[in-house]
């Protein structure tokens, strides 16, 4: 039985050729994630750099670099594979993104929410006019 039980998005959320980005909430926070959609293949990583761990898209859901060939990190420049999340080029070389396994079933993108990493605290709560 699958544990892939958690729509992240449909795949057309996710531009074909290009990526977009997601958060979804963990037991003590969020998890940031990115997609990148080829056809109906699609891969997914935490969207959180291994250099210093800051989410990757400057632009949201925007991770691709100008060739669409791999996954850039805005913050300083490292490049990665796609289908590997092998970092090829910039100050983090030869670590790797953290992948997400998924699953496309009847054209949504499915994960495992209970094995998400938390990657970034909650959100805060939004004051009220009585917090004031
Ligand atoms: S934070 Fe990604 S390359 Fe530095």
């Amino acid at each position: 039985m699958t544990t892939l039980d958690t729509q992240l998005c449909t795949l057309n959320d996710v531009p074909d050729g290009g990526s977009n980005g997601f958060v979804l909430d963990t037991d003590d926070g969020r998890c940031g994630l990115m997609v990148i959609r080829r056809g109906n293949g699609i891969v997914c990583y935490t969207n959180s750099c291994p250099h210093i761990g800051t989410p990757l898209d400057i632009q949201p859901g925007k991770f691709l670099d100008r060739a669409r060939a791999h996954i850039l990190c805005t913050t300083h420049g490292a490049l990665f594979n796609i289908d590997d999340g092998l970092c090829i080029a910039g100050p983090c070389v030869d670590d790797h993104l953290t992948p997400i396994a998924t699953e496309v079933r009847d054209g949504a993108v499915f994960v495992d929410k209970q094995t998400l990493p938390t990657i970034w605290p909650p959100l805060a709560p939004v004051p009220t006019v009585e917090d004031l």
